[in-house]
């Protein structure tokens, strides 16, 4: 398979998800890149045009262990071509649950075909000086994993005649999806209760 394209339509308010993708892209090192950037909801209100030529990325940071619930309706709404994809979550250091499964699905309904998944480190958003949790990552050894991951898939691809003949992958992650806990015990919703 010819490696022409890479769409690489990606999440990412705090810039970590976008430093993978790009590096990613990079290894992939197609002759065109469109980097689609979704990460304000005015950015949503149009779709790409997904030809089956084309490798897209989807890339996304990991919310309680999920796709984050606000670029569902756009992932969803993506329509694919039995377009090659690669699913990308970025996580904080914790866990990343079931969100790369959930990305899986969410592609496969969209008809893309998963050719490569992976999840990488980055600093969470919540890290501070007094509570660090991976700072500065991703460093310069996540951007070089990234980076050979890229190239792999690229190899990966130009060895396969079309990506509909490749193997189907195995993504971690449990379904039913995991949900989120203790979201309901914030002061100010209590409290807001009690001001009715
Ligand atoms: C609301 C929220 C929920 C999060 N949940 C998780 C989680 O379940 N597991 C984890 O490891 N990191 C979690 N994180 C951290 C992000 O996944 C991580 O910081 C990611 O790199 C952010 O991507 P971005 O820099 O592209 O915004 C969460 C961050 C936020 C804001």
């Amino acid at each position: 398979m010819k490696i022409q394209s890479v769409r690489c339509v990606y999440f990412s308010p705090t810039g970590t998800t976008k430093t993978i993708a790009e590096s990613i892209t990079q290894g992939i090192s197609p002759e065109f890149v469109e980097m689609i950037d979704i990460t304000k909801r005015l950015q949503r209100n149009s779709q790409p045009l997904l030809d089956k030529d084309d490798i897209v990325i989807l890339a996304t940071p990991v919310y309680y262990g999920r796709v984050p619930e606000e670029i569902i309706p756009y992932l969803t709404s993506l329509k694919a071509a039995r377009t090659p994809v690669v699913l990308v979550a970025v996580y904080g250091n914790r866990a990343y649950e079931d969100a790369l499964k959930e990305l899986h699905d969410i592609a496969v309904d969209a008809k893309f075909i998963p050719v490569a998944g992976g999840a990488f480190v980055a600093e969470h958003s919540y890290s501070s000086k007094t509570y660090p949790i991976a700072p500065n990552r991703p460093d310069e050894s996540d951007i070089q994993k990234a980076r050979e991951f890229g190239a792999a898939i690229r190899k990966k691809l130009q060895n396969a005649e079309s990506s509909e003949h490749l193997t189907a992958l195995t993504i971690p992650g449990q379904s039913p999806y995991i949900e989120p806990v203790n979201l309901n015990i914030n002061p100010a919703k209590k409290y807001s209760k009690q001001i009715k």
